[in-house]
């Protein structure tokens, strides 16, 4: 199989095809896919920096319940082929996808170690005034069999908390970082709007990615989006397979992780 590729085609159609990705070849899986939310709130949008889930409005991300439940198994099914017999699978939800994901790790074998918080500290206001500010996602972290790569002393590093002597702490599973924004947004043909209304911050992929596998192992993303997996794998020395079926933004990717420098 070729490794550090891009496709331009549906996860599932890739996921499946053992010439391009090989079973039992993955060693981490990011996956942040559709969380089936988009025309259920306000529609308000102007949002440029990505923020509450009302923002979100896009066709990959309405689906019928049912339709919703079967393609959310078949995916993570076909993501346990490839993922090594010791390969984590790390997915990224809200309230709204939360549970179809627990059902179908569960359905499909995997053993689930943690639900991280990602407390974003720079939430949107909630405009309808009739609920809880939304501050929370998560991210399901499972894993296919035994042996897991978990990098406890570069996970302590990484933490930005440090006890009152000024060393290392071990990681939480509660992680607070703002939404994507700033330089690190990417931005449009307008240099304004954003070109991706759900990147995700690179801090939440370093710390996945450092802390959970080693260099030239391979990081797979089957909704890639913006590109921030293959970009961040690229960056810290392992290799990637990202898949994503909108052509503009396979070009983004094209462009984002062509211009990486390994560190
Ligand atoms: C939540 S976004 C991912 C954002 C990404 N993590 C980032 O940092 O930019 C989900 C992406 O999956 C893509 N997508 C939706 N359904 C897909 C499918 N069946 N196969 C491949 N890509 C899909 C959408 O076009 C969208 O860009």
């Amino acid at each position: 199989m070729q490794l550090n590729q891009i496709y331009n085609n549906d996860c599932l159609s890739i996921l499946n095809d053992s010439k391009k990705i090989e079973p039992s070849s993955i060693q981490v899986i990011f996956a942040d896919p559709p969380y089936n939310l988009s025309g259920n709130g306000l529609k308000s949008t102007g949002s440029n920096t990505g923020g509450d889930f009302t923002m979100v409005n896009e066709d990959w991300d309405k689906m019928k319940e049912t339709d919703f439940i079967n393609f959310t198994n078949e995916w993570i099914k076909s993501s346990k082929k490839v993922l090594k017999p010791n390969g984590s699978i790390f997915i990224a939800c809200s309230y709204h996808n939360i549970g179809e994901s627990m059902m179908s790790l569960k359905a499909n074998g995997f053993e689930v170690k943690n639900i991280i918080t990602w407390n974003k500290s720079n939430a949107m206001p909630n405009l309808t005034r009739r609920v809880l500010t939304h501050t929370t996602e998560f991210i399901i972290w499972a894993v296919k069999g035994k042996g897991w790569i978990f990098n406890y002393d570069k996970l302590k590093e990484l933490n930005p908390d440090k006890k009152q002597d000024g060393t290392d702490k071990q990681m939480r599973d509660i992680w607070t970082m703002p939404l994507c924004q700033g330089k690190e947004r990417l931005r449009g043909e307008d240099g304004k709007k954003a070109l991706h209304p759900t990147q995700k911050p690179e801090e939440l992929l370093k710390r996945i990615i450092l802390g959970f596998s080693n260099e030239n192992d391979v990081i797979l993303d089957p909704f890639a989006g913006s590109g921030t997996t293959p970009y961040i794998a690229k960056k810290y020395n392992r290799n990637f397979i990202a898949i994503e079926k909108e052509e503009k933004y396979v070009k983004a990717i094209e462009k984002r992780v062509v211009n990486t420098t390994p560190s």
